[in-house]
């Protein structure tokens, strides 16, 4: 099946993951991870996912590049549906780099090797020198000296490992990447280097995101477009400024309320939004919306019904009764 939208390189549509979830001796019940998500990503661009911990946004990347088989909903490359398929041919297109980059690469491997075996797996090169070659320049891409590659990844900082595991992924030469929680892990003085060497990257190759982060400040540097995400669903989604300056989800406002600004007088002029009670769990959602139950503007109507994600204008989406 081949999707209309030839412009745009990814689609998810309605991508739904339940994990089953042992709750009794007998009884089991379905988790809902991700729960009818839906987003394009076009050639080049970045897609910024954000949200509170454990509100799906991990289960999205994995589900998308299929390391776990989605429960429903359709996925895109290109133009194909890739949902059934087959990944092999699209392991090449599709890479993800991951949160901790102390537990993601291989203690036992060199630089060399840590780079040099998705050439292998993929058959990149003709001989050993142009294996060499290539690994040389990957390096050099993402700002790594020649003399490191013979080095374990024991020897390096945070920021150094994500940088390995950057150009892993970039060796097969991917036209898309799930950025997952890239730089959370990293001090935040080095944080600022490895989102600049993202987007120089972009530029460089013209590859597209889905950067995932639970900071919008982060997200917003970096991305063309964001999604946020409450438990395993999208509630918003504009332009990256948009969604800045005019947030209208009530979640939104709340996460934006809770970065820190860095003049005091602005600072002071806004209120925070403090969120009230826990995030339910994901095994026992709230009927309707599932944000009312934090919520200050809920109604019945909220409680009865989900709302869908409606255009407010220029492609602002947003999932709420009251806005
Ligand atoms: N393999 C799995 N089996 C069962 N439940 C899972 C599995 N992976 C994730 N979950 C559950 O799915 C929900 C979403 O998890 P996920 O890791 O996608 O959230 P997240 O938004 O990435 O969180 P974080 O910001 O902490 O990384 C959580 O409730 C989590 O416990
Ligand atoms: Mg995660």
């Amino acid at each position: 099946m081949s999707n209309e939208n030839a412009k745009c390189l990814v689609e998810v549509q309605d991508l739904q993951e339940h994990f089953p979830i042992k709750t009794g001796f007998f009884k089991k019940t379905m988790l809902k991870a991700v729960d009818g998500v839906s987003f394009k990503i076009n050639p080049g661009e970045t897609l910024g996912l954000v949200g509170e911990s454990g509100c799906g946004k991990t289960t999205v990347g994995r589900t998308l590049l299929r390391l776990y088989k989605p429960t429903g909903g359709k996925v895109f490359f290109d133009g194909t549906e890739v949902t059934d398929r087959n990944m092999q041919t699209y392991r090449k297109e599709m890479q993800m780099v991951f949160q901790d980059p102390y537990s993601s690469l291989d203690p036992r491997m060199t630089v060399e090797d840590i780079i040099g075996e998705p050439l292998d797996v993929h058959k990149l090169y003709s001989g050993k020198g142009e294996r060499r070659d290539k690994i040389l320049e990957l390096m050099s891409l993402v700002g790594l000296n020649a003399e490191h590659a013979t080095r374990y990844v024991h020897e390096f900082s945070g920021g150094q490992r994500q940088r390995i595991g950057i150009a892993r992924a970039l060796a097969v030469n991917p036209r898309f990447i799930v950025c997952d929680e890239p730089v959370s892990a990293l001090d935040v003085s080095i944080q600022a280097q490895v989102i600049n060497m993202f987007e120089e990257l972009q530029e460089k190759l013209g590859v597209a995101y889905l950067f995932i982060a639970h900071d919008l400040l982060v997200v917003h540097h970096i991305s063309d477009r964001i999604a946020v995400m409450y438990l395993g669903r999208i509630v918003e989604t504009a332009d990256a400024d948009e969604l800045n300056e005019n947030p209208m989800h009530p979640y939104t406002l709340s996460l934006l309320s809770a970065v820190p600004i860095p003049d005091p007088v602005t600072a002071r002029a806004q209120k925070r939004i403090i969120l009230e009670g826990d995030v339910p769990s994901p095994l026992n959602m709230p009927s309707g919306c599932a944000f009312r139950t934090r919520c200050r503007y809920a109604t019945e109507q909220c409680a009865r019904e989900c709302p869908k994600l409606t255009d407010r204008g220029n492609g602002h989406m947003v999932a709420c009764w009251n806005h």
